[in-house]
């Protein structure tokens, strides 16, 4: 099978890469660029472990194509942390225990962090709904709801908005 010639940048960094025209951009974060904090769980577009913000929108990177993203800007889960410091959801995430397992956790967080790019003060029904694609087999749906939340508020107490 011809290989694909692929040019990406993932978490501010260029990568080029050769795939199978078949290849996931799952299986190419994982085996090829060594990313392995993306999680695989169902392969199928069910679970959400496998989130990665792609051209600012939360895709599933198992239901891409690795030779679809040819020219376009990725963030995973490794691209949340700056240099030692972690990101405001990460340490809420900490701080409300709001995780257990590896699988499901990083999906969630870069889920939750493309919500609040998006929406800087949602309502528990939003964050609920928005996540609703993320599984957590543990079900702390809870604890990553409050630690959500709260992150959301930290960032905006941050950035100085209104957050009444
Ligand atoms: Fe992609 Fe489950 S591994 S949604
Ligand atoms: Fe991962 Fe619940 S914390 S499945």
């Amino acid at each position: 099978m011809k290989k694909l010639h692929v040019n990406v940048s993932v978490n501010k960094n260029n990568y080029e890469f050769l795939c199978n025209p078949d290849e996931t951009l799952l299986d190419v974060l994982r085996n090829d660029l060594s990313l392995t904090g993306t999680k695989e769980g169902c392969s199928t577009g069910d679970c959400g472990a496998c989130s990665v913000i792609l051209d600012e929108k939360l895709v599933c990177s198992c239901l891409v194509l690795a030779a679809e993203v040819d020219g376009s800007s990725i963030e995973t889960i490794e691209g949340m942390a700056e240099e030692n410091k972690l990101h405001i959801l990460q340490e809420k995430f900490l701080e409300h225990a709001a995780l257990q397992c590896g699988i499901c956790t990083p999906g969630i967080l870069v889920a939750a962090k493309a919500l609040l790019e998006k929406n800087k003060n949602p309502t528990e029904k939003e964050v609920r709904y928005w996540l609703a694609g993320n599984l957590c087999r543990c079900t702390g749906y809870d604890k990553i709801i409050r630690a959500v939340l709260d992150a959301a508020l930290e960032m905006r107490k941050k950035n100085g908005s209104n957050y009444a």
